[in-house]
């Protein structure tokens, strides 16, 4: 069980997982271009799209990206503490909490989209997967048009993030508690 610790940095595994995982969420982003939903319902092979390709690609990397950081969260032997108001720590808490949900959300609805309009997986390296069978047809493929939630939770992402690298902006200029400086993958000197 992790326990708390006095170091000011985070470790080496949550940095480089922090940092690998924010480069490739902002260029799937990147590369979901504007209608991309439509292009697909017009029949177009994705398989035929470097940009659904990479999309999806780097997409589920930052799944498995999320899925190795939620482990290591577990397991790791602890995270740096800062003090700081209490109504600013929850507001941390809750952007955080926000981040990992849509992390976990945005490869789900994917499939969902993916399987319930029975459009293939498609992969860099040429992997291909055309059916996921049991999406398709059944009521949780069927209780939304997924493409679209899909699309809107990539944005709230974005917007997310944003608002958290603005956080974290905040904190090393004007408050200089070394929150930033935790997670940079170089050491600032603190
Ligand atoms: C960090 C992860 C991801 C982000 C930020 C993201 C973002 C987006 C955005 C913003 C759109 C809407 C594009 C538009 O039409 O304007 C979109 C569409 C789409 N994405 Fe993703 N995506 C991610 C992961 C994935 C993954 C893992 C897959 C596939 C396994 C995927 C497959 C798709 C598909 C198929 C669409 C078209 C949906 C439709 O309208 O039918 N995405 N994505
Ligand atoms: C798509 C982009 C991003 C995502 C999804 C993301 C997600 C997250 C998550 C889930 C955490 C908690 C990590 C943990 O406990 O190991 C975190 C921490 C952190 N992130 Fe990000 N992040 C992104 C971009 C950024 C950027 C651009 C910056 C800086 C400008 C940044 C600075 C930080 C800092 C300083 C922390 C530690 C905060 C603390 O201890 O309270 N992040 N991020």
């Amino acid at each position: 069980m992790a326990q708390p610790t006095s170091s000011l940095r985070y470790d080496p595994i949550s940095r480089a997982l922090h940092w690998l995982t924010a480069i490739a969420a902002t260029a799937a982003f990147m590369l979901g271009p504007d209608g991309f939903g439509r292009l697909m319902h017009e029949g177009v092979d994705p398989g035929t799209r470097l940009d659904i390709v990479w999309h999806e690609s780097l997409g589920l990397l930052v799944f498995a990206l999320t899925l190795l950081r939620l482990l290591w969260v577990a397991l790791r032997p602890g995270k740096p503490h800062f003090d700081m108001p209490a109504g600013m720590r929850v507001l941390a808490l809750l952007v955080h909490g926000a981040l990992w949900a849509l992390l976990l959300a945005l490869p789900l609805t994917a499939l969902l989209a993916l399987g319930s309009e029975s459009h293939p997986l498609t992969l860099l390296g040429g992997v291909r997967v055309e059916q996921l069978p049991w999406i398709a047809g059944s009521p949780l493929g069927e209780a939304a048009d997924w493409g679209d939630v899909h699309g809107w939770l990539g944005d709230a992402l974005m917007w997310l993030a944003g608002l958290h690298a603005a956080g974290a902006l905040y904190h090393h200029f004007a408050r200089r508690d070394g929150v930033l400086a935790a997670m940079l993958p170089w050491r600032t000197g603190r």
